[in-house]
């Protein structure tokens, strides 16, 4: 059976992608150091090792496993904490990462590198959406510089060491088990609100745009990055995929959406715009349908629903135990 290496499998998008990967069948290891991943998003059939990606220990399980592919989605992922510590950003997201790309190159050159970027933060505010892969790089924080930084390093490794890596660039991904933090966090925070019957908070007119994309969607364009054959290795953008729906989404509609599929009758409030947030965000997918054939098929609908109905449950759950 193939192998692949989840880091972050104890997170939002990581325990997806887990799910994905043993529903075909594979071995799965997770690494996680549960800073903010859940043990409760463990999946059962997948191997859990509890280390840091900066420990030696990470590199070294992967010398040992040797592992067909390695996802690599741990990382500190909370833009405004990269703003108040871009040190400790820099040294998850950028030398946990060197760990693991260091350890492929001397012990496991086959294994194909999957990077989790973003779609978001990467080509910064100065832009006209849809924003194609090849779009000027401008990182606005710390936590993107240090994506973007990476994808320069996952370049470099294919390139000059011949790896075989690959970034995707994910929009606002949204879904169940998603916590109230991060680039998305808007649809578990409005959630958690309606849940408590209390105003949806919108930060300015609610006009801003941004291209939330479910999470299973997410998984598996991951999976289609991780399984199928990938154009040539070549300059930052070469393997770099946006993945997301290619439809700016006001968080205006969004919170009416959510509300009707809700069942809720929870008014919005509106709050002074915060600073240095982008007026509009939203990424053109055109190229992963094209290179890899995946395109988003959970409308943002359904997904606010299956988000809202695991929210409830939790919910529900929690207040029982
Ligand atoms: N959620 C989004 O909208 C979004 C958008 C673009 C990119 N991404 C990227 O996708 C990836 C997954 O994000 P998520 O939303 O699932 O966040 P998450 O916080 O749920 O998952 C990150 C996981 O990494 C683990 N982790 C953090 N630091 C670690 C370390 N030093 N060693 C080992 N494990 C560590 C955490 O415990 C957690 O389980 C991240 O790389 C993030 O930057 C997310």
């Amino acid at each position: 059976m193939p192998t692949a290496v989840v880091t972050g499998g104890a997170g939002f998008i990581g325990s997806h992608l887990v799910e994905r990967f043993l529903r075909e069948g594979w071995t799965v290891h997770i690494i996680d150091n549960l800073v903010t991943g859940k043990r409760d998003n463990l999946a059962s059939g997948a191997t859990f090792h509890e280390l840091d990606i900066r420990d030696a220990k990470s590199a070294e399980l992967i010398a040992s496993l040797k592992p067909d592919v390695l996802a690599h989605l741990a990382a500190q992922m909370d833009v405004r904490r990269s703003v108040e510590d871009p040190v400790y950003d820099a040294s998850v997201n950028i030398l946990g990462t060197l760990n693991l790309l260091e350890s492929v190159r001397k012990h496991s050159p086959k294994t194909r590198v999957v990077f989790a970027s973003t779609g978001g933060a990467l080509y910064g505010d100065n832009t006209t959406p849809p924003n194609s892969e090849e779009t000027k790089k401008d990182p606005e924080s710390p936590y993107a510089i240090s994506k973007l930084s990476v994808e320069y390093y996952m370049a470099y490794y294919g390139r000059v060491h011949g790896l075989d890596t690959v970034a995707t660039r994910f929009g606002n991904v949204y879904g169940p088990r998603q916590d109230p933090h991060g680039e998305a966090g808007v649809v578990a925070i409005f959630c958690g609100r309606i849940l408590q019957g209390r105003p949806l908070t919108i930060f300015g007119d609610g006009l801003q745009t941004r291209d939330y994309v479910y999470v299973g969607d997410v998984a598996e364009a991951i999976w289609f990055a991780a399984t199928k054959t990938l154009p040539a290795i070549g300059l930052l953008d070469a393997r770099g995929f946006n993945v997301g729906t290619g439809i700016g989404t006001s968080v205006n509609d969004l919170a009416k959406i959510l509300i009707e599929e809700a069942g809720s009758s929870v008014p919005i409030d509106y709050a002074p715009k915060r600073p240095g947030e982008a007026q509009d965000s939203f990424v053109d997918v055109s190229k992963i349908e094209r290179a890899l054939g995946w395109r988003p098929r959970v409308t943002l609908r359904e997904g606010l629903a299956n988000s809202f109905r695991w929210a409830a449950e939790k919910n529900a759950a929690e207040s029982v135990a």
